[in-house]
């Protein structure tokens, strides 16, 4: 039967929001049927998952929660202008209000990477679902391995959460390294692409790894790190598709078989070679 209920937004309202780079805001959200801020009890979420995010008289789009389980104070999403919708969410300030739909999808196994070594690699507002993860794994740090954080932007100006990155880089057994395309003044960290951080890694077939970015970097990444010696199903992650219903119902984002959606949007490399999914 038609639940027309899977498809009702609860509207949330924006606390806060925080100017990443030109193009990208981080707003933080409470429920508006909630007293305080809080997620908890009634809004679980996974490391991982995305809400649908819609604004009247614009459209709904598919945003990937980047706030951590354990942040009971707050909802968070990380926004990059792109095209309508994003636009219309980009000139939202404090206490204006969004629908929220979700939390959908599968999100990462956190259970499945406990007192493993971990691997984030990110490109530019890639970064945004791997913070969840992140900061997951930093709130229980005694629960996993070492951790590396390699992440790259296009210029100095494009880096998003920079200061959580110079934080994660004092934690316990956790190396940071960020990485600009090219020299630029007032630079002088290194330059290059992401991937080009990877030859300082030791024990790197060790790692799981989880790499989110712009597909062209996913590829490259991927790709390595397999030769690198990283298992097929040690390397994971999250795939972007056009999305609508994020329920498995509308078939917009069904890829070989699978609806991104739902089924996803993370998969390892292994689930992937079986989809025979080109990247
Ligand atoms: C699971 C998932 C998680 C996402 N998480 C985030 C996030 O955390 N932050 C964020 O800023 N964006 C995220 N996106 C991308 C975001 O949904 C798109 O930028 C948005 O749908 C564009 O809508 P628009 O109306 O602003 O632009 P449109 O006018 O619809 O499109 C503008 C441009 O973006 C492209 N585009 C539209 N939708 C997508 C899409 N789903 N994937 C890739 N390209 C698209 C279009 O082809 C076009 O080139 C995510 C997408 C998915 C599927
Ligand atoms: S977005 Fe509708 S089936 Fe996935």
């Amino acid at each position: 039967m038609f639940n027309d209920r899977l498809y009702i937004p609860r509207i949330a309202v924006i606390n806060d929001v925080c100017e990443l780079t030109h193009d990208t805001k981080l707003l933080r959200l409470r429920f508006r049927d909630r007293r305080v801020p809080a997620h908890d009890g009634d809004y679980d979420y996974k490391p991982g998952q995305f809400v649908q995010v819609s604004i009247l008289g614009a459209g709904e789009v598919p945003v990937s929660i980047c706030s951590s389980p354990t942040e009971k104070d707050s909802l968070e999403l990380c926004v990059r202008k792109a095209g309508q919708v994003t636009s219309a969410i980009g000139v939202l300030g404090e206490g204006d209000e969004l629908g929220l739909r979700g939390p959908y999808g599968n999100g990462f196994s956190v259970a499945q990477i406990r007192q493993q070594p971990l691997l984030f690699v990110a490109g530019g507002i890639g970064l945004a679902p791997l913070r969840s993860l992140i900061g997951y794994v930093m709130d229980n740090r005694d629960d996993f391995g070492k951790v590396t954080i390699l992440y790259g932007a296009k210029t100095k100006q494009d880096i998003v959460f920079g200061s959580e990155l110079k934080q994660w880089a004092k934690a316990r057994d956790t190396d940071v390294a960020i990485t600009v395309d090219k020299p630029q003044e007032g630079w002088d960290g290194h330059t290059g692409v992401v991937i080009s951080l990877f030859g300082a890694l030791k024990n790197a077939s060790a790692y799981t790894a989880f790499v989110c970015g712009p597909p062209i970097m996913i590829h490259f990444a991927l790709k390595e790190l397999l030769d690198m010696g990283l298992k097929p199903n040690r390397i994971i992650t999250t795939l972007e598709r056009h999305m609508k219903c994020g329920v498995g119902k509308c078939g917009h984002c069904y890829l070989k078989g699978q609806y991104v959606c739902t089924h996803g949007p993370v998969f390892s490399y292994e689930q992937l070679d079986v989809m025979n999914a080109r990247l």
